[in-house]
């Protein structure tokens, strides 16, 4: 049986790799994308969205604008990555779907409601403002889902500041909530998403395809290569969101480890950092409900990217 989820994303050239890995990989079911404000303006990622859904011919896939901003802080928007569009400088075709002006986040609480108790993983790849605000506006939803799988955090080094990673200093407070919710949560932090380099040898492993998707992604790619060897000085760049989607698919491709996590929200130089306990023993998953992923199977997570690519064709 697949697993249904909803995405939460903020489109972003990884956050588009996540969305094709989710489309083309069978175990998987996407009930929905939601976005939010985070990589570029919330229109430029809503449009994003639904331009990459209509290349995975998705189309048929709900799409539901959220939060434009964070709960409490000034929007950032990280176009020195993601460029002015956000997706770098490549143009995909214009989605072909309606815009559905339904907001995201009763869309969330009303999908995961509607479906049996634990079947929903909630799959969050941007700054976490609907997510949170969702868990507030209908705290219900916090028995139901099965898991909450999110790509943010650092337990060492972050990269919006030296401890803090992009989307949880985006929102400190929306993540403050969601991790001290319930819910289990996986956490694909840095130190696991920065296992996920695409080396020339992956890209040419896409490029052999041959398909037209195959040289879009391609093009996708060496935008983010660019950027991230100017902006962070990475040969190769991390593609960070699919890890996320992989981890869904297949718990084998990431090693976990339990252990309490916080978001700080006081410090000065701090703010943004999740806060990983890993003294001691590891404790059982009826004493936490966080983990967070150490280690990735960086061929297994690379094949299944690929397999989905060729897979839509
Ligand atoms: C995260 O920040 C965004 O720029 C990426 O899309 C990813 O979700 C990495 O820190
Ligand atoms: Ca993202």
């Amino acid at each position: 049986m697949p697993k249904d989820i909803i995405i939460d994303c903020d489109p972003g050239l990884d956050d588009a790799v996540a969305l094709l890995l989710a489309a083309g990989d069978d175990r998987v079911n996407l009930l929905g994308v939601t976005t939010v404000g985070g990589n570029q303006s919330l229109e430029k990622v809503t449009y994003n969205a639904r331009a990459v859904l209509g290349l995975a011919h998705a189309d048929d896939v709900p799409v539901r604008a959220g939060c434009p901003r964070p709960l409490v802080r000034e929007g950032r928007v990280a176009a020195s990555i993601h460029g002015d569009s956000g997706l770098g400088d490549v143009e995909l075709p214009a989605p072909v779907r309606p815009f559905d002006p339904g907001h995201a986040v009763p869309w969330i609480i009303d999908t995961i409601m509607a479906r049996e108790p634990g079947s929903t993983t909630l799959v969050a790849i941007g700054p976490l403002t609907n997510i949170a605000l969702a868990a507030r506006l209908e705290p219900r939803i916090v028995d139901r889902v099965r898991e909450v799988v999110l790509m943010g955090g650092a337990v060492h080094t972050g990269n919006s500041s030296p401890v803090a990673e992009f989307n949880i200093r985006t929102d400190p407070e929306a993540a403050h909530i969601v991790f001290n919710e319930a819910w289990p949560i996986t956490m694909m932090g840095l130190d696991l998403t920065h296992q996920a380099l695409c080396t020339r040898e992956v890209q040419a492993g896409i490029d052999a395809l041959g398909t037209d998707l195959a040289r879009t992604v391609s093009k996708l790619i060496d935008g983010y290569r660019a950027a991230y060897r100017q902006d962070r000085a990475f040969p190769n760049p991390p593609i960070h969101d699919p890890c996320a989607v992989a981890y869904v698919i297949d718990p084998q491709v990431v090693q976990t480890c339990r252990c309490p996590v916080d978001v700080e929200l006081q410090g000065a130089l701090t703010l943004g950092m999740t806060v990983a306990d890993l003294r001691g023993a590891e404790p059982g998953p009826d004493e936490c409900h966080t983990q967070v992923g150490m280690q990735l199977d960086a061929s297994m997570f690379w094949q299944m990217v690929t397999a989905a690519i060729e897979k839509l064709g």
